[in-house]
């Protein structure tokens, strides 16, 4: 139930909640050695909002979000998460700024000695303190069926198939309700059925949750069925924007060599 709040403001639009920014990034530049891997990069995610960035291996598609969570610092430009600068945030402020942040690994990075349920309360009472056991498995048995494994509670990992794998490692992380979901290439790996699986799942995860998130991927079946816009990287800057459909239309040479890689 929510309230729906006064308009104190007359002249501030109803969609203000929806237009709202999470990450603002403006002419980040990132570069190691010899390197320059991100020379113009400039961004809104809006709440709610799924943004898939496409880009070749190599391209600094990691390395942006290295930059959200302020494990790397850039070297010019913006970068606000929630309105607050990640550069000038001290140690405190970023593990409150992580809590916020869900990631999906590649690997999904699970606990091989524990059952499926022991890695879904390690969050709960590691990182929410949580200790009303009612509401811990009230929360488990949720975000498990939410990714239809409820059925796989007392397994152990390496009773389950890569793709379910997958799935446990994606309800660990929204176990914490992040505001922001960053998903590091989610299919990569996996067979394109389970592929298809997971990006189903990313986009119920959205509409469930009404997280925010940055999906990288070079998977377009995955970036058809979550995006609802996609960003072209190329050369350290993003070159095109669009919706799928948009972009399918495009003549632009990169743009055009993701989507001739599935026809
Ligand atoms: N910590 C680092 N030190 C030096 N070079 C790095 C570091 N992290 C990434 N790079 C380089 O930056 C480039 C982009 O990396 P990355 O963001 O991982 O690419 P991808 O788009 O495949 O995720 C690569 O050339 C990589 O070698
Ligand atoms: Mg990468």
């Amino acid at each position: 139930m929510k309230a729906t709040n006064g308009n104190i403001s007359p002249k501030k639009p109803a969609s203000t909640q929806k237009d709202e920014v999470v990450i603002h990034a403006k002419g980040i530049k990132v570069g190691f050695v010899d390197n320059e891997v991100l020379k113009n990069i400039t961004f809104d995610l809006k709440r709610g909002e799924n943004m898939v960035v496409l880009g070749k291996s190599g391209s600094g598609k990691s390395v942006t979000i290295q930059c959200i969570v302020g494990l790397l610092k850039p070297d010019a430009g913006d970068l606000t998460v929630f309105g607050q600068n990640v550069a000038e945030m001290n140690d405190d402020e970023l593990k409150q700024l992580r809590m916020k942040i869900g990631f999906l690994f590649q690997s999904g990075a699970l606990y091989d000695s524990m059952t499926v349920r022991e890695n879904l309360e390690f969050p709960l009472t590691r990182v929410l303190k949580l200790n009303d056991q009612q509401e811990i498995d009230k929360r488990v048995e949720e975000v498990l069926d939410g990714v239809g494994l409820l059925d796989a509670i007392d397994k152990l990992p390496s009773d389950l198939s890569g793709g379910m794998r997958k799935r446990v490692g994606l309800a660990r992380t929204l176990i914490v309700k992040p505001e922001i979901m960053l998903y590091d290439e989610p299919t990569t790996g996996l067979d394109p059925i389970t592929s298809r699986e997971i990006s189903e799942l990313i986009l119920n995860m959205q509409k469930k949750y009404k997280t925010s998130s940055i999906i990288i991927t070079h998977d377009m079946e995955c970036a058809r069925i979550t995006a609802d816009r996609i960003v072209v990287m190329d050369d350290g800057e993003y070159i095109a924007e669009g919706s799928y459909k948009e972009l399918q239309k495009s003549d632009n040479k990169m743009v055009r060599s993701f989507f001739n890689e599935t026809t």
